[in-house]
């Protein structure tokens, strides 16, 4: 999606040969595939177990458009393909630097001419202060072999160093930043914190190295992360003054923002790319928004808030009806062109008189801006979920598969892990085949009241858990 609006062709997601580089078991790619069933997409991890794993939970799934292979991708296979997507996530940053010259080379060599690969990494100058932190738990955990030891004995440490109110900056840095880590998983601080190698790069430096392969800096994957917001008139003016390198002003974004963490789309290094965004492209975009109308109507207008809080207030009808009707099918996207229905029904009642083309231009601009603000989602196509719970409700097959597998989250199709809440919903996700109505879901699961099934029912809905096919027309 992103690809479009910088002027590049990729292959429509919907039936696109995806590669991921490093897939462990596969949560990534098993998602895609639920969510993409014209798409192929192949996994790659150097792991047998992961692999394996991952290919037990695909098969339980029911998905038959991915495949997952043990290899290492120092030895990828010539004839391993081509690919419009290859995403490496958890990775560059975490394996020594022969394997991360033999990434991007395989990146270079894989991906499609108008392709688009992300690849994720630790970042400087934000990681200095986790190099602080690694460092300090290397030395205490190093004679530790047993991964739960060394778990149980890093979180000692940190609880007896969040416990020490030094009051130098420094001490309270570090303080601050281990209160951040006790509350990782055990499976993200044994991968990050505790791992052997973790490798920060600069992004200039990161790009260079892509650069050297042929492969050229696109954006970042969220691009809300590239806007200037709240930065005061010095930092506008310092940014004014920098060349003309999309490179340089996005490093000096990290410097002001001291980010530690990059999810960096790069393409091949003579696609077509245009810097300026062309918001011509949301014409043939899915759009969705968390976004809820707040209860009170202010004097600058109606306020639409997300559950993180980013927000957006307005005046205009054809605005406010296109947010109210995005709010309504939450968490379901709505293609542009209905959503142009919607503002130009606005826009006629409220006696503009517009011409629909600039209802329409006027719509992708207040989108464009409100997808950079955070407020609404842009997809190239839909995902397979029902915003409501319907007669005989579905629970997304991958969803039931990891569960049964005992895993601790499941994936919505929103493609967020989602962790089962209470005594009912692990019992309830089991169930819902699409045999059942709610009546009879009370009854198998011995409900009390039937509300709290529904409730349940509805709360799956929201986060993405509701699944109905979708197959694209060949
Ligand atoms: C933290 S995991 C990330 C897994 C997955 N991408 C995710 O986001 O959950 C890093 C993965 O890289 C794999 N890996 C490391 N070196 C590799 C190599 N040379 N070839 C293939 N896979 C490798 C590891 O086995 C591990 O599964």
């Amino acid at each position: 999606m992103i690809g479009r609006l910088f002027g590049l062709q990729p292959a429509p997601a919907e039936r696109a040969r995806v590669l991921e580089l490093g897939c462990g078991d596969g949560g990534n790619v098993l998602s895609l595939a639920q969510a993409l069933p014209d798409a192929t997409l192949t996994g790659i991890d150097a792991a047998a177990g992961g692999i394996e794993r991952g290919t037990q939970l695909a098969g339980a799934a029911g998905l038959e458009n991915v495949r997952l292979r043990c290899l290492d991708l120092q030895e990828l296979p010539e004839d391993l393909g081509e690919f419009d997507y290859i995403l490496s996530h958890g990775v560059y940053s975490w394996i020594p630097s022969r394997a991360r010259v033999a990434l991007l080379a395989a990146v270079r060599r894989h991906l499609a001419p108008e392709g688009i690969a992300y690849i994720s990494y630790n970042a400087y100058p934000g990681s200095y202060l986790r190099d602080m932190a690694r460092d300090i738990l290397a030395f205490h955990v190093r004679d530790i072999s047993d991964p739960q030891r060394k778990l149980d004995a890093a979180h000692e440490l940190m609880r007896t160093i969040v416990e020490i109110e030094e009051p130098s900056p420094y001490a309270r840095l570090l303080r601050e930043h281990v209160e951040r880590m006790l509350r990782y998983s055990d499976a993200l601080l044994f991968h990050d914190d505790l791992a052997e190698i973790a490798t920060p790069f600069y992004l200039h430096e990161f790009v260079e190295h892509s650069n050297h392969h042929g492969l050229a800096f696109l954006a970042e994957a969220d691009l809300s992360e590239s806007q200037m917001r709240g930065v005061p008139e010095s930092a506008a003016r310092l940014m004014g003054g920098l060349p003309d390198d999309v490179v340089v002003r996005e490093q000096y974004l990290d410097f002001f923002k001291n980010r530690m963490f990059r999810q960096t789309l790069l393409c091949q290094g003579d696609a077509p790319v245009r810097r300026e965004l062309d918001d011509r492209a949301i014409e043939s975009l899915w759009v969705s928004s968390s976004a809820r109308p707040e209860p009170q109507q202010s004097v600058e207008g109606q306020t639409f808030a997300t559950p993180e809080g980013f927000t957006v207030t307005t005046t205009e009808p054809l605005v406010h009806a296109a947010l109210d009707r995005l709010a309504k099918e939450w968490p379901a996207s709505v293609p542009f062109s209905a959503l142009l229905d919607i503002a130009a029904d606005a826009d006629d009642a409220a006696g503009t008189g517009a011409p629909r083309e600039l209802v329409a231009a006027r719509l992708r601009v207040v989108l464009l801006q409100a997808y950079l603000g955070r407020i609404v989602q842009l997809q190239g196509c839909p995902s397979p979920l029902c915003a409501e719970p319907g007669k005989r409700p579905v629970a997304s097959p991958l969803a039931r598969a990891q569960q049964a597998a005992g895993l601790p989250a499941v994936s919505s199709l929103l493609h967020a892990n989602v962790r089962l809440e209470g005594e009912l919903e692990p019992r309830l996700l089991p169930l819902l085949d699409g045999t059942r109505t709610d009546t009879e879901l009370a009854l198998a699961l011995d409900a009390s009241d039937d509300a709290e099934v529904k409730d349940a029912l509805d709360r799956f809905a929201s986060l993405g858990l509701l699944w109905r096919p979708i197959h694209w027309a060949s």
